[in-house]
């Protein structure tokens, strides 16, 4: 063959093979009194970085009212059917949750992971638990926050009643919370599938902001909470049992250099929908979404 022409091939090969540069689908889930509309910027932040990207814009049941009323085991639950019936995840996705979408998101690793996640990123979510009002911003809720959200009734009626974790009434947390004491392996009995599924991520990445007004504590983004009886300090992952006996997988994950924390300055909403908070993503997430399949 001419060897003009073998170079000519072997070139266009080349682009071809530089076009066709893949990156594993996302899928981003916002928080609790929004619908996904707030994350359509995060979504343009991704297809810009990286085109051709396949993104979901997860929606759980109608949006914004179902975020605050839908049990969390339901939100798990749907998130697993879309995802299942989705044929372009089936090689499995990158997963973005913010605030409540977090633990949304991590129900799903540790409760079905068909198809699997591969970087499990966490912007600003109560991992820990949530022990603060103002949360949803609608009076009476905050209210029942504040005062009975270990009522059997509040448990069966908010979502977020399913996360609260207060530091007064542990005992009262871990008999009746309806999602996170399970979920955080608090109980007695662990349940040693949820340490597989997150121990088999590729890397788990977790953000708070030092900005945070709306999760607190903020801290609660890394897993630190208040110590038991008090709220005079914030207790570390590192130095909570959840850590140190593993529950979940957080230390194996972390002693394999896979558990990534960052901080940033935005206030809470504005990470995925303020352009002012991009730096954060293009720094610390972008990474996590950029090796080629
Ligand atoms: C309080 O903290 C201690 C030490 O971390 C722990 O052993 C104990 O179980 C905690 N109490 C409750 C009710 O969680
Ligand atoms: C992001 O990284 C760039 C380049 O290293 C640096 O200049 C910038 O300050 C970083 N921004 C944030 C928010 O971390």
């Amino acid at each position: 063959m001419n060897s003009k022409i073998t170079l000519v091939l072997v070139l266009l090969g080349l682009i071809s093979f530089i076009n066709a540069v893949e990156y594993r689908p996302v899928v981003v889930l916002h928080g609790i009194t929004t619908d996904n509309t707030p994350m359509e910027l995060l979504v343009k932040w991704i297809e810009e970085a990286l085109p051709n990207t396949y993104v979901v814009n997860m929606e759980i049941g109608n949006g914004k009212i179902d975020s605050i009323f839908m049990h969390m085991e339901d939100q798990v639950e749907e998130y697993a059917a879309k995802v299942a019936a989705d044929p372009k995840l089936a090689n499995g996705f990158n997963a973005i949750g913010f605030s409540q979408g977090t633990l949304v998101t991590r129900g799903y690793i540790q409760k079905y992971n068909n198809p699997p996640v591969y970087n499990y990123i966490s912007w600003n979510g109560p991992q820990s638990g949530q022990f603060g009002t103002p949360f949803v911003n609608i009076k009476w809720i905050d209210k029942v926050l504040g005062t009975t959200p270990y009522a059997e009734w509040a448990q069966n009626t908010f979502s977020c009643a399913q996360y609260w974790k207060d530091p007064y009434k542990l005992e009262k947390y871990l008999e009746v919370s309806q999602f996170l004491a399970d979920l955080n392996n608090e109980r007695e009995v662990k349940n040693p599938i949820y340490r597989e599924r997150i121990t088999s991520l590729n890397a788990f990445v977790m953000s708070y902001s030092t900005e945070d007004s709306t999760i607190v504590p903020k801290e609660s983004g890394w897993f630190g909470f208040y110590a038991n009886d008090t709220q005079s300090a914030i207790v570390p992952l590192e130095q909570q049992p959840q850590y140190t006996e593993d529950w979940i997988g957080l230390r194996t994950l972390d002693e394999r250099g896979a558990l990534i924390k960052f901080t940033t300055d935005c206030v809470h909403k504005d990470h995925p929908s303020a352009d002012a908070c991009k730096p954060y993503f293009t720094n610390f997430t972008l990474p996590w979404l950029s090796e080629p399949l």
